[in-house]
């Protein structure tokens, strides 16, 4: 009997994840998975999609996001991402989960990335996942457990020290808790204050739970820019002591004196590499985006404000005309738009290709989804490497650029049958336009979707369309290391 399926996707071009060369041909989908590659001439389906001359690929996998609670809100507030391809995102980056802590009073930054202490409702990861499965998101969710939302449920609002042994100890069983309640690993950003007053020795404590459970371990690390080498260290020493892989966090050179200084970052993690396992992720800008800390804020380092509590007026100015128009400094200024965000031009274009070139990177956008005023990251991450860097620049090739953002993630954080085209794996899949995609969202204009990207399916489901938007689709399920 002939093949008979849901939907056929034919006369496609085919880039399956893994890297190798693409092929032309057909993808047929039964329910939430692909069943058949190949040429399907003679099976037929409910719905067939000519494809011919648009690349189909797995849809893409964000390494790094700060969607914890945009997943909670629908199909709308994930457009920015579906709009890219994106059909699996990592949560619970750089040492912030929304769970397993509640908050009375506004959190602080960069917790408050995430929202205000309504949005800080669930005492462990089993409420988080229960609520995603009650009301679930259209794209995938695989979620990591933060450092510092531990030390806050641990320590309460006595955090700016090292944590005594009893409290590492308290945060290595709630964190075993949550890994057991299908979280996949723990992230920190020691970067942060107060996070930077966590000695090594206390995050090889609470990491210590991911030994048992098979985590996986991420950093935001405590230096991206003078001690940058320290840092990455320090990093893989903690996923040694605790037996289980590394991810350094948007991999970067911080700060223009240490621009260039990839070439070194890049050849000790190799080194690293050889006795242990690392991989990292980067965004394809040169500039980064988090909360306005006025203390860090340089002359030589033009920010922008991505949101002003106090001053929303000022949100997509620069710093520095603030400064001037208020008469004072660009520090007080800083200081008088707290609570803020800011989007930092602190990085050397060479050094982004260099890092996003290298065999070990994959791609992360570190969308900040409920900044006003976006890095333009958050909609124009992947086209933007498609597009500007493989196809315009020539950094590597379409097959390189999706493996990046598909396959090779899937295999680094364990996800099961994601990541690839073929049969038996889910039908996460997205249909672009190799000659049209690209980003079209930019510093001055943060949230304009891409173009090429024409439509993209979650575990079967069709869930962006280009030109009509988020369909009503809540295909998304909780995706766990070592499981689809
Ligand atoms: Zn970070
Ligand atoms: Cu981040």
């Amino acid at each position: 009997m002939a093949l008979r399926c849901d939907l056929i996707i034919r006369d496609a071009t085919i880039i399956d994840g893994t890297g190798t060369a693409r092929m032309r041909g057909d993808v047929g989908v039964t329910g939430d998975r692909i069943v058949a590659v190949g040429d399907l001439g003679a099976a037929s389906a409910d719905r067939e999609v000519i494809a011919t001359g648009k690349v189909l690929a797995p849809g893409f996998i964000d390494a790094h996001t700060h969607d914890d609670r945009a997943v909670l809100c629908g199909p709308e507030c994930m457009l920015c991402k579906m709009s890219q391809g994106v059909t699996t995102v990592v949560v619970g980056n750089c040492g912030i989960s929304l769970s397993p802590v509640r908050m009375k009073t506004r959190p602080i930054p960069p917790l408050d990335l995430l929202g205000d202490e309504s949005w800080w409702t669930f005492d462990s990861f089993g409420d988080y996942a229960a609520r995603l499965a009650r009301d679930p998101s259209p794209v995938n969710t695989y979620a990591m457990i933060g450092h510092m939302s531990l030390r806050v449920e641990a320590m309460g609002g006595d955090v700016n020290r090292a944590a005594t042994d009893r409290e590492a100890a308290h945060m290595r069983d709630r964190l075993a808790a949550c890994l057991a309640e299908g979280a996949s690993g723990f992230s920190t950003g020691l970067y942060y204050p107060p996070n930077m007053e966590a000695p090594t020795s206390e995050v090889i404590a609470v990491a210590e739970a991911l030994r048992k459970a098979g985590g996986i371990y991420v950093s935001h690390m405590r230096d991206e820019a003078a001690y940058v080498l320290d840092s990455i260290n320090e990093t893989v020493d903690i996923g040694e002591a605790a037996g289980v892989p590394v991810v350094i966090s948007h991999h970067k050179c911080s700060m223009p004196e240490n621009f260039g200084r990839s070439t070194e970052t890049l050849a000790l993690i190799e080194r690293r590499r050889a006795h242990h396992k690392v991989d990292f992720d980067v965004y394809p800008y040169y500039a980064g985006s988090t909360v306005l800390m006025p203390s860090r804020v340089r002359e030589d380092v033009p920010v922008k404000i991505a949101w002003s509590n106090p001053h929303p007026e000022m949100e997509g100015s620069w710093l520095a005309d603030i400064a001037r128009q208020w008469n004072t400094s660009q520090r007080e200024a800083a200081e008088r738009l707290l609570p803020a965000g800011a989007i930092l031009f602190q990085m050397d274009e060479k050094d982004v290709q260099r890092i996003m070139q290298h065999p070990l990177s994959m791609i992360g956008s570190d969308g900040l989804p409920h900044d006003r005023f976006p890095h333009p990251r958050l909609w124009g991450c992947f086209p933007k490497v498609l597009g500007h860097y493989s196809r315009d620049l020539k950094l590597f090739s379409l097959e390189t650029a999706v493996h990046k953002m598909t396959g090779r993630v899937a295999e680094v954080f364990g996800m099961v049958d994601r990541g690839v085209i073929r049969p038996g794996a889910y039908a996460d899949l997205v249909i672009f336009d190799p000659t049209t995609v690209r980003d079209r969202a930019d510093f001055d204009h943060p949230t304009l979707p891409a173009d090429g990207i024409e439509e993209t399916w979650i575990n079967g489901q069709s869930a962006y369309i280009h030109g009509q938007g988020a369909t009503p689709a809540r295909a998304g399920r909780l995706v766990t290391r070592g499981a689809g």
